[in-house]
């Protein structure tokens, strides 16, 4: 394949250190027009919750719903900034959940809590509060009220978008006979996780998701809240022809662009499009069979897998390659698919990076404070190199300041952050 191709695409995804400035200008300035109620791709939710401060006690259930797995835990919160962890179940929602009947996603979720309730010898007729971790962008009008804006990442459930989520899941709760169960705190995952962090380190004020979606929050000062920024909305980025087909074809057009760019949900697919163009252009695989037309077929798992192939002959990819349908390749080949891959990849990382200094720098505009920033996400987790190529765009930006900022990996913040969310809302110290 001539260089050129192969340098014209890496060009493509590149976003050099001038770039990554006019992002964060243009993201402050949709930061300030979400905040004060104008048109923006920001939508700046308050969220009526403060971080906690580390001394809340007590034992407090949490549903934590924002992908196909959907979480019902139980922790104790030992009032020094220590957490005991406790009784945890995994449900797996099947497609007819996420996409049916919005009505039947509430009664499973609510049938999964009364089994889990009854497994673990939760007591029902007692009095129980819950923090509701439901990792989609909601208005909130008050710490457990809010109302569904759009879907995202794949789900479509009918009958939810405007309505309060809240009281779909307490109706679901009555109806599977839960009458003493109630969600006492909406909490955005991003919110959970910052909340997880701020318990055990007060330095901790954002909180960020690179999963199957992207989002994140902060400790707002202007607004005495934490305020969840979804950012996965941001749409002054610049896009390649890839990302313009894939949002077309995407089932919610025009929306969520930064989080096309950027999450696990869309990292394959957008290499997908850009492999399959060198094969549609006999630049690459000259006249073989392969899957890479069928929408979807290139994970983002594959991707990792790609990265992750430090062989002398790519045989790591060369398996995977097979698994697309191809009977053979080339190394020079193989060399083309791990290049497109990496700068997909290190893309995400660096818009990533680039949003996260706006929200930093929102704060805090001369980093003059150390900032714990939570993250999780099976993206920044366990992408290869993903979490580092972020860590060096952030020091090309803040250069020797960089080391004010401790970005700290918060697994399963969402679920502990929603329980420790309700406990705020439960003793009325959320705000
Ligand atoms: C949702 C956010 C969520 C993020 C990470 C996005 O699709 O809009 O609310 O925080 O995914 O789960």
């Amino acid at each position: 394949m001539p260089a050129t191709i192969e340098g014209s695409i890496k060009n493509s995804f590149s976003l050099p250190l001038s770039e990554i400035k006019k992002i964060i200008k243009d993201f402050h300035s949709e930061m300030c027009r979400g905040i004060s109620g104008k048109k923006s791709s920001l939508k700046m939710i308050s969220t009526y919750v403060n971080k906690p401060t580390g001394k809340e006690r007590g034992k407090f259930l949490a549903l934590d719903l924002g992908g196909t797995n959907f979480r019902i835990l139980e922790i104790e919160l030992k009032g020094d900034g220590k957490i005991l962890p406790g009784k945890e179940k995994k449900f797996v929602l099947a497609k007819h959940h996420i996409s049916g009947e919005g009505r039947k996603l509430f009664d499973f979720i609510s049938g999964c809590i009364k089994k889990f309730c009854s497994e673990q010898g939760i007591k029902t007729y007692e009095q129980r509060k819950i923090g509701f971790t439901f990792s989609f962008p909601v208005r909130q009008t008050g710490i457990a009220k809010g109302v569904l804006l759009h879907w995202t990442k794949d789900f479509s459930a009918s009958g939810v978008v405007g309505q309060d989520v809240v009281r779909l899941m307490n109706e679901a709760l009555i109806r599977n006979g839960l009458r003493n169960i109630k969600i006492a705190a909406l909490v955005n995952d991003t919110v959970g996780t910052l909340a997880a962090a701020a318990y055990q380190d007060q330095d901790c004020d954002v909180g960020v998701i690179i999963g199957t979606g992207t989002n994140a929050c902060y400790q707002g000062k202007v607004k005495r809240m934490i305020i969840n920024i979804e950012w996965g909305g941001f749409n002054k980025l610049r896009r390649t022809y890839y990302d313009e087909l894939l949002d077309k074809s995407s089932n919610n057009s025009g929306q969520q662009m930064l989080e096309k760019m950027v999450s696990g949900m869309y990292l394959g697919e957008i290499a997908r499009l850009a492999i399959q163009d060198l094969i549609k252009k006999q630049r690459i695989f000259k006249g073989q069979r392969n899957g890479f037309n069928l929408a979807k077929s290139f994970k983002s798992e594959h991707l990792s897998e790609v990265e992750t192939d430090n062989s002398v002959n790519l045989s790591g990819i060369n398996i995977i390659l097979k698994k697309m349908g191809l009977k053979s390749s080339t190394l020079q080949e193989r060399k083309t698919i791990k290049v497109i891959c990496h700068a997909v990849s290190e893309r995400g990382a660096r818009i990533s990076a680039a949003v996260l200094a706006a929200v930093i720098t929102k704060i805090d505009p001369a980093l003059c404070r150390r900032h714990t920033v939570a993250v999780d996400g099976s993206v920044y987790a366990k992408h290869p190199g993903f979490a580092n190529h972020m860590k060096s765009a952030l020091r090309e930006i803040f250069g020797k300041r960089t080391g004010r900022l401790n970005l700290v990996l918060a697994k399963d913040g969402s679920g502990i952050g929603g329980a420790i969310i309700a406990s705020l809302a439960a003793s009325g110290n959320n705000q």
